[in-house]
């Protein structure tokens, strides 16, 4: 032990800072916010709660969800309905969606989109000042509810604002770094990290921890978010604690990311959004051809996403792509007012870029956006672990083997609601008093030495080298297309990058080496979850597209279940999932779709 790690009888303050606190809110995005709002509501004193983010308030990857939030308000179209919006998101999501947890928020979001207005959201609105809704992919009826195309900044401005007027309190730049639990893995005692600032260590000494710490989509090499968020922390320290993970292996590439090669590659993968076709956008290729007509000429360019990624890829793997990668999406038929109006934030990127989108169009190909898995969690958020919360996209359940556009800031503020009115009610009925934290301490000493040791390993392989490297195996061998043969391939070299991450170099605890460090441990489980799971996954579903088994197999109308061993070596099963309810089983039986002819 170093000689600044204190001995049990010594202070713990003298080598890390202690936080006692009912809940620990860890990602101060949509989901996190929402979840802190509804616990104040609900009577929790907010000096019991701290919201917790990597980053400075306010800027969270919420900020980068563009296009919309789902839900049927039925403003342009009243027959829409809940039900007709949780058949749609069934039916995208294959059938493995958990029916419960997509029911929760389709009956959840026409009143909480209310419920923002109320609360000063900035809309777009209709010309009578409803609440304006627009088409998304493969969705029935026009449902989604936009600000422009800056809907995710709009969202996060509104919740911080609430919760800003039930002060409820948020630290910035805090790295966590493992979650503490009792000998048998059962009960959470608290969450260790650091301040990525100063590199002080800090034990948050919890009744209850809420990871609404987003994905894993930045462990491909082309992603939609920034690269130091959506690394899969969330899921691995779950998993790393004793919780459940369930179908990591699905992972959605949205169609239209910006091309690097064209942009510039600090533009690489970028969104752009979805709106872009739902206002009408068309996709070419180079030789002119607008190609949906060959893959889905009824939904044309507003299919699901894995099938208007999948024909964007095979364009371009068939040569007829742009000299840069990609295909053309073009809306310069709209005009500039629209546009402007419509989609203001792409309008101004494309603008500082050259392009004039009144005027050309933009190149596009398919991105990492979205991991439809996550953490097994019950109706309430819970997870396997008792104390321990996932909600978000760190949580599995409602978009099974593909995620409907709009439908992931839906599932933020529907279940922030349900998680935070279930926490709210365990904390104040007083089911979570009397845990034994007498091993708290220890825990979170052992884990701050081996912090200390690996911000000051001095060993021969770069983080952030190892990092870029693990990107690119899983673009490889995991990414659009998948077979056994690259699936097993995978799993070699994920072998050998997990030998060389025991001998890396880091350059002290407030290194960005430090950081990468943490995220390469944390992305080594789940890179190994998705490789796993899309191998054990002998069929074709969704956004799992194995041309080795290109159909979908009955039989796999199962949730694939990942977790640790007794000896700590991954393990996989199986679980069937559950029926719709008859209100939803009758939605479905109505066989409502998108006509995307009508936009025309
Ligand atoms: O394209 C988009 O605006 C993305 C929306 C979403 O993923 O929900």
């Amino acid at each position: 032990m170093s000689s600044d790690i204190p001995d049990r009888d010594e202070p713990c303050e003298r080598a890390y800072e202690t936080v006692e606190l009912g809940v620990l809110v860890v990602g101060a995005g949509a989901a996190g916010a929402r979840t802190a709002i509804e616990l104040v509501e609900r009577g929790v004193d907010p000096e019991d709660v701290l919201v917790i983010g990597k980053r400075s308030h306010g800027d969270a990857h919420t900020t980068w969800a563009r296009g919309g939030i789902n839900g049927a308000l039925g403003t342009h179209d009243p027959e829409d309905d809940w039900t007709v919006h949780a058949a749609d998101t069934l039916r995208e999501g294959h059938f493995l969606n958990d029916p419960e947890k997509v029911q929760t928020v389709t009956r959840r979001m026409p009143p909480a989109l209310r419920e923002l207005d109320d609360w000063g959201m900035a809309y777009s609105r209709t010309a009578d000042g409803g609440i304006d809704q627009r088409y998304f992919g493969a969705q029935s009826f026009r449902r989604t509810a936009f600000a422009g195309d800056h809907t995710g900044e709009s969202l996060l401005e509104t919740l911080i604002g609430r919760a800003r007027e039930l002060s409820v309190p948020y630290r910035e730049n805090v790295f966590v770094t493992r979650l503490l639990a009792d000998d048998a893995g059962e009960r959470l005692l608290g969450a260790a990290g650091f301040d990525t600032d100063t590199g002080e260590f800090v034990l948050f000494e919890a009744d209850v921890v809420v990871l609404a710490a987003g994905g894993y989509t930045s462990l491909y090499e082309r992603h939609s978010s920034r690269d130091d968020e959506n690394t899969g922390d969330g899921p691995a320290l779950a998993y790393q604690a004793g919780a459940r993970l369930m179908d990591v292996e699905f992972v959605q590439f949205h169609p239209t990311g910006m091309v690097g090669d064209r942009y510039g590659e600090d533009w690489d993968g970028r969104l752009v959004t979805e709106a872009v076709r739902g206002e009408g956008g068309r996709l070419f290729n180079a030789e002119g051809e607008r190609f949906m007509e060959r893959y889905s000429p009824d939904q044309m360019e507003l299919d699901a996403r894995d099938v208007v990624a999948r024909a964007i890829d095979r364009e371009v793997r068939e040569g007829r792509g742009t000299e840069h990668g990609g295909v053309y999406l073009d809306i310069s038929h709209r005009d500039r007012d629209f546009i402007r109006e419509r989609l203001p934030r792409m309008y101004e990127r494309f603008a500082d870029l050259g392009v004039d989108m009144a005027e050309e169009p933009v190149e596009v190909a398919p991105t990492a956006h979205y991991g439809m898995g996550g953490i097994l969690v019950d109706g309430t958020g819970e997870t396997d672990v008792d104390g321990l919360y996932a909600i978000g996209e760190t949580m599995a359940g409602v978009h099974g083997a593909n995620r409907l556009g709009g439908n992931s800031l839906a599932e933020t503020v529907a279940f922030g609601a349900v998680t935070g009115e279930a926490i709210a009610d365990r904390l104040l009925s007083g089911a979570s008093d009397g845990v034994d934290r007498s091993r708290l301490h220890d825990l979170a000493r052992i884990h701050f030495e081996d912090l200390r040791g690996l911000a000051d390993t001095d060993g021969t392989h770069d983080p952030e080298a190892l990092f870029d490297g693990l990107r690119g195996l899983l673009w490889e061998h995991a990414g659009i297309l998948r077979d056994g043969e690259g699936l097993s391939a995978g799993l070699d070299a994920l072998a050998d990058l997990r030998m060389r991450a025991s001998d890396l170099e880091v350059g002290g605890p407030t290194s960005r080496s430090f950081e990468f460090a943490m995220n390469l441990g944390f992305a080594l489980d789940v890179a190994e979850a998705i490789l796993r799971g899309a191998a054990a996954r002998t069929e074709s579903r969704g956004a799992h597209a194995r041309t080795d088994h290109p159909e979908t197999d009955p039989e796999w109308r199962r949730n694939l279940i990942v977790d640790r061993d007794s000896v700590g070596a991954m393990r996989l099963a199986t679980r069937p999932v559950d029926d719709p309810s008859e209100a939803v089983q009758a939605a479905l039986d109505a066989g409502y779709e998108l006509d995307y002819h009508q936009l025309e």
